[in-house]
């Protein structure tokens, strides 16, 4: 393993088209936070980047449905998710902005040198252009009806109603968002950089050299490589994003997914405009991109792919830890449905518990498949590991500690086997704990940790301090000093993982520890007094939790009765065309029912007796679930009368009853607006 100098982390940069939630926190926030916060306590040279990212189409459709300007759309959400960021104690160096001067000259300069060094070719083709608003269109500002599932408003990447991926010339009736226009084809230039020239260069690097990798990043990779890699645009019709810096490129920008990673390096210089190149451009600097796993792509492929085209030195990722999806309450997590736990809520409905929601997330981390965040884990794990094992560990310490020796750390004595063991215990899960982080198991590493504070948990249960008390103070001074060194142990090894309460512990303890620390039998000092025993974590209770549900809940029943509305809205499409020939073969006519009974043991079939003009006959038809035989008699009808007769439950039925099958799926038959003959012909 190479021995780095430093070690420079990026997490995504998040669109600023929305708050962040509880899938973007566990899939790279959360970890990549854990990570940087392990490393500074060891001591590492670390820096944490991030920043929104304030590009890209849905901005700009965003922007247009509220009336407003992109700018006005990213500065709104940078501001939020900057907030709660931080009120989770997720510590970047720096949270930068795509939309700042700093990255477009940055990201304008690195578009001008692949350019002028002829790394990009340029391709023309047609794309849809909106005639009236006389702009291109981006697949998703033209709409129409899904040629899958016949929904309308389907977009041309894909249909919402039935999930089907969609291309713009797939769609029936396209049309403008814009301006409603129908688009037409019109012919454009673009640049587009050449991936299939670094395929053979990336299979060496990742294929061949980081099958370390975790499964599901190297597996994507794998399947792009072996797929074969086609060139890719960088640069868009658009009017929103970093001008394309060449002439003959008005109404052009970079491409969001171009931009957007350059915004890491942007951000960097933005914070060491002086020092930024040891952390870009040193092989003494140790890269990690914490990601979500709908960008493993392009921290894999395009942006390695773009960084070799530009040369200079700069660094690739050593890894690029990334996480499957967290769902909520069993349904996947949603912006658009609004089926999330928002980061800025939450911390909002919970002051002081985001060490809560940070460790659950951790706890329940989709490191190797996808998992799911409910209201009621989220309660139990809190309640019966941070509180019931850590928090009231430490708490009996304390107590016991200021009770019986007015919170001066005690003497310890001779130490006994139970002693021992327990303190044995800690350097073992330290070094479990450390091999687990910097291996990105972050889960793992949370459970190492956990540990350490169930055998304090447990010892101090065993060793009973309150009991000898009565009758050996000695005794008691050597387990209240085992169990003082294990709460600093918990104050090291949970700092990554609940800052809040490891910083309250470290007041509580009045001393600076370091990672060194961990696992030493004498950090805390014989005589050192300590300070007031502090609540680390608070029971989380059932009202809090049932507030959550019930707004989920009444988010669900809002989605069904539009999804209802929506299902009420369709029409199944109209069916093969048939020749007047066709039509006239089938003989409908009106009809009275005489009679009608249930057909025995059948829940949906009547027999009816029926006057056709013609003869009288029987219709068995599948009705009952929607009339009673009393319902029917009486009634005037359409049938299909030279429908060839079949036998049904021993019952011969000749013809059809004519019925319409409504949106709630119930059949009604069709009744004429007033009596006719019997045997009027339909047509
Ligand atoms: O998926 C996303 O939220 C993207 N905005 C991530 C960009 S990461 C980086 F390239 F900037
Ligand atoms: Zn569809």
């Amino acid at each position: 393993m190479k021995d780095y100098k430093r070690t420079l982390v990026t997490a995504a940069l998040p669109y600023a088209n929305g708050p962040v939630h509880i899938g973007h926190l566990a899939g790279v926030y959360v970890p990549a936070d854990i990570y940087v916060r392990y490393l500074r306590l060891r001591g590492r040279d670390v820096l944490f980047v991030c920043g929104s990212d304030e590009h890209g189409v849905p901005i700009t459709i965003k922007a247009r449905q509220q009336g407003c300007t992109p700018q006005d759309i990213v500065d709104r959400y940078h501001n939020i998710i900057d907030g709660s960021f931080k009120a989770l104690g997720i510590n970047f160096d720096i949270y930068g902005r795509t939309s700042s001067k700093v990255h477009e000259q940055n990201a304008s300069e690195f578009f001008k040198k692949l350019y002028d060094s002829g790394k990009f070719i340029t391709k023309e083709s047609e794309q849809y252009y909106d005639p009236e608003a006389k702009t291109f269109l981006a697949d998703r500002y033209i709409v129409g009806t899904c040629p899958k599932c016949g929904s309308e408003g389907a977009y041309g990447d894909q249909c919402e109603k039935c999930g089907c991926t969609l291309s713009p010339e797939e769609l029936i009736n396209p049309k403008s968002k814009l301006s409603g226009a129908e688009p037409i084809k019109k012919k454009t230039t673009h640049w587009y950089l050449p991936l299939q020239d670094y395929e053979q260069w990336l299979r060496e690097w990742i294929l061949e050299g980081h099958k370390e990798w975790r499964p599901n990043v190297y597996g994507q990779v794998k399947s792009w490589l072996d797929g074969g890699l086609q060139p890719r645009a960088v640069t868009r019709d658009l009017d929103w994003g970093v001008p394309v810096p060449v002439e003959g490129a008005e109404g052009k920008v970079l491409y969001v997914w171009f931009d957007a990673p350059i915004g890491y390096i942007s951000n960097t210089i933005e914070l060491l405009p002086d020092s930024w190149e040891q952390w870009w451009k040193s092989e003494d600097t140790k890269l990690v991109h914490f990601i979500g796993k709908d960008n493993i792509v392009f921290h894999c492929i395009v942006f390695p792919a773009m960084l070799k085209a530009y040369g200079d030195g700069y660094i690739l990722p050593e890894n690029v830890p990334s996480n499957e999806f967290l769902n909520l309450e069993g349904d996947k997590i949603s912006t658009s449905r609004n089926w999330a736990v928002w980061a800025h809520e939450y911390v909002q409905d919970f002051p002081g518990e985001e060490d809560a929601l940070r460790y659950v997330l951790t706890a329940n981390a989709p490191e190797t498949k996808d998992n799911d965040f409910s209201w009621k884990d989220f309660q139990t794990r809190n309640n019966s590991e941070l509180v019931a094992i850590f928090g009231n560990f430490v708490n009996r310490a304390f107590v016991l500690t200021h009770k019986y020796f007015g919170g001066q750390v005690p003497a310890c004595g001779e130490l006994l086997d139970a002693d021992r063991e327990a303190l044995a215990e800690i350097p073992a899960l330290r070094a479990s704990l450390e091999k687990n982080i910097e291996g990105y198991h972050f889960r793992e590493a949370l459970k190492d940790a956990m540990s350490i504070a169930r055998v304090g948990n447990k010892y101090i249960s065993d060793a009973e301090p309150w009991k000898v008390a009565k009758t050996d103070m000695g005794r008691t001074a050597t387990i209240l000093n085992v169990c003082l060194q294990i709460c600093a142990d918990l104050a090291i090894a949970f700092e990554p993982f609940t800052p809040f309460a490891c910083g309250r512990l470290k007041d509580m303890l009045g001393l600076d520890l370091k990672w060194e620390d961990l696992g030493r039998e004498d950090i805390v000092p014989v005589g050192h007094q300590l300070g007031e025993a502090k609540l680390l974590f608070a029971k989380i209770e059932d009202e809090a939790i049932q507030k959550q549900l019930d707004r989920l809940e009444a988010i669900r029943a809002e989605r069904e009765a539009a999804a209802k509305a929506e299902a009420a809205k369709q029409v199944t499409p109209q069916k093969e065309e048939v020749t007047f020939d066709d039509f006239q073969k089938m003989d409908i006519r009106t009809a009275t029912v005489l009679a009608a009974e249930r057909v025995p043991k059948t829940d949906k079939l009547l027999k009816l007796s029926i006057d056709t003009g013609i003869d009288k006959r029987t219709i068995v038809s599948g009705i009952a679930e929607y009339y009673s035989p009393e319902e029917m008699v009486g009634k005037q009808i359409c049938i299909l009368a030279n429908l060839a007769p079949r036998v049904i439950r021993g019952i011969e039925s000749k013809g059809m009853i004519l019925m319409a099958r409504q949106n709630d799926g119930k059949m009604r038959f069709i009744t004429p607006q007033e009596t006719l003959t019997n045997g009027a012909e339909i047509g």
